[in-house]
């Protein structure tokens, strides 16, 4: 199977009630480990690249990784899109570049901005057969250069969103009902404390959700901000040297809730970079004399793997609808 974009993998996540992982990819391992559990599963899957990952690991390294992952996993359908897309420019150099699928995140620009520069990202994104997805609402939390502070953020207004897919032609959208980017999605003081002291975040806003449904029926929507920073990891790092006090996520069956209505697409990348850095710091602090990068990339890239394999069957259900 050839990249795919995400028309078909949503309307059928639409209608089988759940939702395709899109997981942020940087490096050879974290490729590996995702699309090693989606072929085992025969789950579909997104793999993203934001700005941030391009400037690391570049344009074209990225590219030719997820083509290896492709050749490696012929069964499961495979989408590469661009995260957080801030300028026409840089959705431009990905669709020319070889994507299935671009963001263009100008959430944070006045309505009739967003709908412009939307618009004209769509346009050219189109007649090269690539897909498009838009965002109303923003984010708490930090993605690239943009951090939005816990306060500022602002839930998607449901009475925009029909207004918006029309005049934009966007092939989903992504909106704001309470997730947040990063390890640290809310303040102690939004949430409550459970017996063992951990924090409990607010829920998210369902009914902020079922208002967008309701006027957007059979539209695919995008949940981004989706980590659910297990404990288990937060606890290994700060066992083995770090120091991650209060991380915390969005739990597990909230997002299966979500996937079960119209999310198609849920994102996640922060427990990714978690899985990774509590295994490698697990294995320093058991193996100080190991200095071959192989020795702990190899469990790092099981633990992402591992990771994966229960997000697909246990929040997003997308297993076995390759
Ligand atoms: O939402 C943002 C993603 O987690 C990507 O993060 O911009 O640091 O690569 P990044
Ligand atoms: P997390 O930080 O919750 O993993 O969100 C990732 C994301 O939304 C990427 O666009
Ligand atoms: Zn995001």
């Amino acid at each position: 199977m050839s990249l795919v974009n995400t028309k078909e993998m949503f309307a059928k996540a639409y209608d089988g009630g759940y939702a395709i992982g899109a997981f942020n990819v940087n490096n050879m391992e974290i490729v590996q480990g995702i699309t090693e559990a989606a072929g085992e599963l025969k789950s579909p899957v997104i793999l993203q690249v934001s700005k941030g990952a391009r400037a690391y690991a570049n344009h074209t390294y990225l590219v030719k990784l997820v083509e290896a992952a492709i050749i490696e996993n012929p069964e499961i359908p495979i989408a590469l899109h661009l995260d957080h897309g801030d300028t026409f420019e840089l959705c431009k150099s990905c669709i020319d570049g070889g994507f299935t699928s671009v963001m263009i995140d100008a959430s944070s620009k006045p309505f009739e901005e967003n709908i412009a520069l939307t618009r004209k990202v769509v346009e050219y994104a189109h007649d090269h057969g690539v897909v498009v997805e838009a965002e109303l609402g923003t984010l708490a939390g930090v993605e690239d250069e943009v951090n939005v502070e816990h306060g500022k953020e602002s839930y998607t207004h449901p009475e925009e969103v029909e207004e918006f897919v029309s005049r934009t032609g966007c092939d989903s959208l992504a909106i704001a009902i309470g997730t947040s980017h990063g390890a640290y999605k809310f303040k102690a003081s939004q949430c409550t404390r459970n017996a063992e002291g951990i924090l409990v975040p607010p829920p998210l806003r369902f009914d902020v959700l079922h208002e967008c449904i309701k006027r957007l029926p059979g539209f695919p929507i995008v949940l981004h901000g989706s980590s659910s920073v297990p404990q288990e990891f937060v606890k290994m790092v700060n066992q083995y040297g770090g120091n991650m006090p209060d991380a915390i996520g969005i739990p597990e069956d909230q997002l299966r809730e979500a996937a079960k209505l119209a999310v198609c697409k849920i994102n996640i990348d922060s427990d990714i970079r978690l899985a990774m850095t509590a295994t490698i710091r697990k294995y320093f602090a058991e193996h100080p004399d190991h200095f071959d990068p192989r020795q702990y990339l190899k469990p790092a890239r099981q633990a992402v793997k591992d990771m994966v394999a229960h997000k697909i069957v246990h929040v997003l259900g997308s297993d076995g609808k390759a």
